[in-house]
């Protein structure tokens, strides 16, 4: 028997097969078509690039590994989290769906909880643009016409579920990240959805993250040469499966993650809100489990912009600022290119660079941008020790997670040792894996979340870090001050004529 894991991301779809001890035994990607910004601070995807390219990576993995194929008993979905798929009532997609990283929809954030004081109580979230229900909202207000037409609003893969099953179904770590969830008590809010002018019937049906979800419709399982019945299980958004991935689903356990966003995501037992600081408390995606995130929009995002602006490929970027690192330099730099989520919870907060001289050089730059991904991280652990959370040590995940400065930077600054995984898989497409294989078997999560073998440790510098620790505070004054400035230097008009 064979389990499989699919992970739809932003910039591609990870189709991956484990045995039944859980072990890879193949892997295809397909990358899908980049999402367009129509507006600044806007980010869109259309739904049909997701299945191309979810057909092309199990059509190629199931060419590559015929027999493996044949043998799949179990699926695991995960997703980019947030979007909204917005489906009319035949299942055809009304708009292109807006995107996690989006953040048109900051008025409606207040509006909605003007409306339900209550929201951050129940949600156990702040209302965030880039949670799902203020895009609605915002759909309710520019675009009446598609929001009148709205029979179900699906995560990302929710929608591709529906494709392979037949199945309106979402399980609780990503519903979580809709502000429609009771987050305490895993189960749609009426008083949520009715911000929204939406009810339970808008919503798929909802089932735990390891519970089956609906079957393979044979079309497909012939298409692949899938022999028997597949289950396909609940699944996780991405983070939570990245978390079963690395096997962090007991409490304490958790990773940094330096993706296009920069994630640090601990484990709970019980559900741990922090509103104040931006803190994000979500459902884990295996029963009775919560977790915390603090969530920054821009990782390695923001190399990725400095190596685009300079005509250079971030990780040389990376490496030339290792090659003259000698400690916290001149430049200072606030990664809020997409604005920021932990813990300003600012849609509308901008990037800076700070400090610049003659000096600075496209390494020094590279350095000041790999220092300020690690000082929002910082302020993430300060908001997740405030809601209570003591962090152990992290597995570090993500494409960023190969430089090793990055990490010196991130262990001096969060004072907590760093895990490096031995090379092979451990992401989300392993972790749905690993539910797949649970909703077909009837197997205990505890018993297929292991960890992966750690090829090395990243203690905290004790020098590294009385450094930063006043690198730190400067960065945190800049923020407040810079954004003080700008508020003053808007101009409505020049806004508009942007637009
Ligand atoms: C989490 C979040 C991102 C996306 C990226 O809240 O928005 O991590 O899930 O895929």
């Amino acid at each position: 028997m064979t389990y499989l894991g699919i992970d739809i991301g932003t910039s591609g779809v990870k189709a991956l097969l484990i045995d039944r001890a859980g072990q890879p035994v193949g892997e295809a990607t397909a990358r899908a078509v980049e999402p367009v910004r129509p507006h600044p601070g806007w980010s869109e995807q259309n739904p049909a690039d997701w299945w191309t390219a979810t057909l092309a990576a199990v059509d190629k993995l199931a060419a590559a590994h015929p027999r493996e194929v044949a043998a799949v008993r179990g699926i695991g979905l995960a997703g980019h989290m947030h979007g909204a798929t917005l489906l009319d009532r035949n299942d055809r997609v009304l708009r292109p769906c807006i995107l996690w990283n989006d953040g048109r929809s900051a008025a409606e954030c207040a509006e909605m909880e003007a409306a339900l004081p209550a929201l951050r109580d129940i949600a156990g979230n702040i209302a965030m643009p880039g949670f799902t229900a203020p895009k609605i909202a915002w759909v309710r207000k520019h675009e009446p016409e598609i929001y009148a037409r709205i029979a179900k609003v699906l995560l990302p893969k929710a929608y591709i579920r529906l494709l392979l099953t037949g199945e309106h179904v979402e399980e609780m770590s990503d519903a979580a990240g809709t502000l429609w969830l009771d987050v305490a008590r895993r189960d749609w809010s009426d008083a949520l959805l009715a911000v929204t002018g939406l009810t339970r019937s808008h919503m798929p049906r909802l089932v735990e993250g390891s519970a089956p979800s609906g079957a393979l419709r044979r079309e497909f399982a012939n298409r692949w040469g899938m022999t028997g019945e597949v289950v396909v299980a609940g699944g996780a958004g991405d983070n939570a499966a990245a978390a079963c991935g690395i096997g962090a689903i007991r409490p304490g356990e958790g990773f940094v993650s330096l993706g296009t966003s920069g994630v640090l995501f601990v484990s709970n037992d019980r559900f741990r809100p922090n509103t104040q600081g931006a803190v994000h408390a979500f459902c884990h995606a295996v029963p009775n489990t919560w977790h915390q995130m603090g969530v920054i929009l821009s990782a390695t995002d923001s190399l990725n912009w400095l190596g685009r602006i300079t005509g250079q490929d971030p990780a040389r970027l990376a490496g030339a600022a290792e090659a003259q690192f000698a400690g916290p330099g001149e430049e200072i730099f606030l990664p809020y290119l997409s604005g920021e989520r932990t813990p300003h919870n600012n849609a509308n907060a901008r990037g800076s660079f700070v400090g610049l001289s003659h000096s600075s050089d496209t390494a020094r730059l590279a350095q000041a941008v790999m220092e300020g991904v690690a000082f929002a991280f910082r302020d993430c652990k300060r908001v997740l020790n405030d809601a209570g959370t003591t962090l152990g040590q992290l597995i570090a995940v993500g494409g960023g997670s190969k430089s090793e400065l990055w990490l010196r930077l991130i262990a001096a600054n969060l004072g907590t040792d760093i895990a490096i995984p031995d090379d092979g898989d451990f992401g989300g497409a392993l972790g749905v894996a690993r539910l797949g294989l649970c909703a077909a078997e009837n197997v205990d999560p505890a018993e297929v979340m292991t960890a992966p073998a750690i090829k090395r440790v990243i203690h905290p510098d004790a020098s590294l870090a009385d450094a930063y620790a006043r690198q730190y505070e400067r960065y945190r004054a800049l923020y407040p001050a810079i954004e003080d400035a700008r508020e003053r230097a808007f101009d409505p008009a020049i806004e508009e004529a942007r637009k």
